[in-house]
């Protein structure tokens, strides 16, 4: 079977390739020769991972998934979610995101938070969603130096160091990320 991923993100594209194994093929937008940039326009993570996908079946005429991530923290009612990679403007700067995140959690004792990722599939025009979620909480300050966006400020649930204290081994298998493409795997196995 082969799969379009909408993206052209090499190292989510490794990592999806790694997790699904050799009896998918996965191609990239780059390898439908897909250059346009899909509007994400929805509000919620399910909507924007349905977007993409379907404007990559529709338009393609491929089955085809796609991802949306988001960073939501309780006492925020789930912001920055949806807006994480613009929560401090559209120049999609993680120093200024993760700053403006610890700016609103000054004095809140309650710092719990999750990543959510959504993996919106559509096969022969059947949608299903798949959700990865990682409980966890935002630390007072950075911590680490490895990873990308809120890795610095994020310590998962069980553990003491942030994601960017982590080696990519760890991170990678407990990540939200991990846990929604394992289940598309394991659904993809079922089919
Ligand atoms: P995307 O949907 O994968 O592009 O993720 C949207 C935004 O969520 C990114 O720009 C990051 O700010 C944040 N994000 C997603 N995944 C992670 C992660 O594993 N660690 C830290 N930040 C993340």
């Amino acid at each position: 079977m082969k799969l379009v991923f909408a993206t052209n993100n090499k190292h989510k594209l490794q990592e999806v390739r790694d997790i699904i194994g050799s009896g998918v093929e996965i191609l990239s937008l780059a390898d439908i020769n897909c250059n346009e940039d899909i509007p994400e326009t929805a509000d919620t993570l399910d909507g924007n991972a349905l977007i993409k996908a379907r404007y990559i079946y529709e338009k393609y005429n491929v089955n085809c998934f796609a991802d949306d991530t988001g960073l939501e923290v309780d006492v925020l009612d789930g912001a920055p979610g949806v807006y994480s990679a613009r929560y401090a403007g559209d120049g999609h700067d993680s120093e200024a995101n993760m700053r403006k995140l610890l700016e609103n959690l000054t004095g809140k004792n309650n710092r719990n938070a999750q990543f959510r990722t959504v993996i919106a599939l559509i096969i022969d025009g059947e949608e299903k969603l798949f959700n990865g979620i990682v409980k966890g909480t935002i630390t007072e300050e950075k911590r680490g130096d490895s990873g990308f966006g809120y890795d610095p400020i994020f310590v998962p649930e069980g553990y003491s160091e942030s994601f960017a204290q982590m080696d990519s081994r760890t991170k990678n298998s407990i990540s939200h990320r991990y846990r929604a493409t394992k289940q598309l795997s394991e659904y993809l196995k079922k089919i």
